[in-house]
C-alpha cells in the first residue's frame, strides 16, 4: 500500500498528526468529456470513488478525525449536520471499522430523496440519533455533547484544521498525479463548498505543494461553488481555516508556503446555490435533466448538480486546464430495512415520507 500523499510529501507530519487509513488512494484524476467543451483540458478528481464502503470527500476528513477520537480514548463519535448529511453516513459506516460507535446530532433540511436515503440508512443501521425538530436547537444540543469525555464531537463537515489536513493530502496527490501524467498544470479547480473544509484544505495543500516545488505550474485559482449560504461559506471563513491548517503544518516543521498568494486567487460563487442549502435549484435540475446518467460521477441536487452548474457556466471564461472536484460518494448505499424506519421518531418518519420514503 503506497504512503498517502500527505505523509509522502510532508514526512514531518507522520506520526505527529492522527491518521487511520480508511480510503483507497489516490483517487483517479480522469479526463472529463463535456458536450460543447471538446478540446478543453478538463479533468475530474474522482473523490466519489474514495471508498467502496462509502466514499466522497468526507473520507479524507474522517481519516484524521476518527484517528483523533481513538487517540483521545473516545468510545462514541458524534457527527453533526443536516438530516441527509453525507458526513454522518460516512462516519456511521467507517467508525465501526475502528471500534467506535457512531452517533449523529442532526437538524432538518428540505426533504429530498437523496437526503432521505442517507437518513434512512442511519436509522436502519441503528445509529444513535438525535434528530432535532429545528436548527434553532442545534447550538445548545451541540454544547451539551461537548460535556462528556467519552464523546468525540465532529463539527458539521469536520471543518477544523485537523480535518482539513485530509484535503491538504488531496492537493498534494493531485500535484503528484499531474506530474506523473505530464498533464497540463490546472489553472482552475472547481469545488463545492458546504462546511468549507474541502476548499480550505485544498488552499493550504496547494500552497504546501508549491513550497516544495511539487506543484510546478502557476498558482491556480480555486473556485468555491457555494452549496450552503453565507456566512457559512464566507470567503473569510475559508481563508481563516486554510490559515489554521497551514499554521498546523508549519508548527509540525514542514513548509506551509505562500498561502496568501493562493487565497488571493480564491473565487467564491454564490449564484448556483439557488434558494438555499438542500433546496434543488433550477440550474441544478437542468443539469440533472440534461446530463444525468451521462457523466462518470453521480449528480444529485444538493451538491454535485449545483457544482456542475457552476462548472458549465464558468468554463467559457476560464483559460487553461481545469479540474472538477467530484465529491458525492458513488458507492452503492447499504441495503435498507424499511421495517426499521418505524423505530424512528414520528417527526423523522414524517420527514422521510415527505421526501418520498415510507416505513413498511
Ligand atoms: C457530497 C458533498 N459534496 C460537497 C460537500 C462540501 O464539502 P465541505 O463540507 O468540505 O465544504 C459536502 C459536505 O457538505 C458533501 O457531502
Amino acid at each position: 500500500m503506497p504512503e498517502p500523499a500527505l505523509f509522502e510529501c510532508l514526512p514531518q507530519l507522520k506520526g505527529r498528526v492522527p491518521f487511520t487509513l480508511l480510503g483507497q488512494w489516490p483517487t483517479a484524476l480522469e479526463p472529463l468529456k463535456l458536450k460543447g467543451f471538446e478540446g478543453r483540458d478538463l479533468f475530474v478528481k474522482r473523490e466519489d470513488l474514495s471508498s467502496p464502503i462509502y466514499g466522497g470527500n468526507k473520507i479524507r476528513t474522517l481519516e484524521t478525525l476518527l484517528a483523533q477520537a481513538l487517540e483521545r480514548g473516545a468510545k462514541t463519535v458524534w457527527s453533526t449536520g443536516a438530516y441527509g448529511s453525507n458526513h454522518a453516513l460516512a462516519a456511521a459506516l467507517h467508525a465501526p471499522r475502528l471500534g467506535l460507535a457512531p452517533a449523529a446530532l442532526l437538524f432538518p433540511q428540505p426533504p429530498t430523496l437523496t437526503a432521505a436515503d442517507n437518513l434512512a440508512r442511519l436509522v436502519s443501521l441503528g445509529v444513535r440519533l438525535r434528530a432535532l425538530r429545528s436548527i434553532a436547537l442545534f447550538p445548545l444540543r451541540l454544547a451539551v455533547l461537548y460535556t462528556s469525555k467519552l464523546h468525540f464531537v465532529m463539527l458539521p463537515g469536520g471543518a477544523v484544521a485537523v480535518g482539513a489536513l485530509g484535503h491538504v493530502g488531496a492537493a498534494l496527490e493531485l500535484a503528484q498525479q499531474v506530474r506523473a501524467a505530464t498533464a497540463p498544470w490546472p489553472r482552475h479547480l472547481i469545488v463545492p463548498a458546504g462546511s468549507i473544509c474541502t476548499v480550505a484544505g485544498l488552499l493550504a495543500g496547494i500552497a504546501a505543494a508549491r513550497a516544495m516545488d511539487l506543484w510546478a505550474g502557476p498558482a491556480p485559482c480555486v473556485h468555491a461553488i457555494r452549496v450552503t449560504p453565507w456566512p457559512v461559506t464566507a470567503k473569510a471563513r475559508m481563508t481563516a481555516l486554510a490559515r489554521r491548517t497551514a499554521s498546523l503544518i508549519a508548527r509540525l516543521g514542514a513548509a506551509a508556503g505562500n498561502l496568501a498568494d493562493i487565497c488571493s486567487r480564491l473565487e467564491v460563487h454564490g449564484r448556483y446555490l439557488g434558494r438555499g442549502y438542500g433546496k434543488p435549484s433550477e440550474r441544478g435540475q437542468a443539469v440533472i435533466n440534461e446530463l444525468g446518467g451521462t457523466l462518470p460521477f453521480p449528480l444529485e441536487s444538493t451538491y454535485s448538480a449545483k457544482a456542475t452548474a457552476g462548472l458549465l457556466d464558468l468554463l467559457p471564461r476560464l483559460d487553461g486546464a481545469a479540474v472538477f472536484w467530484s465529491t458525492k460518494s458513488s458507492a452503492p448505499l447499504p441495503p435498507l430495512d424499511p421495517s426499521r424506519l418505524e423505530l424512528a421518531p414520528v417527526h423523522v418518519q414524517r420527514w422521510l415520507a415527505r421526501a418520498g420514503l415510507r416505513a413498511k
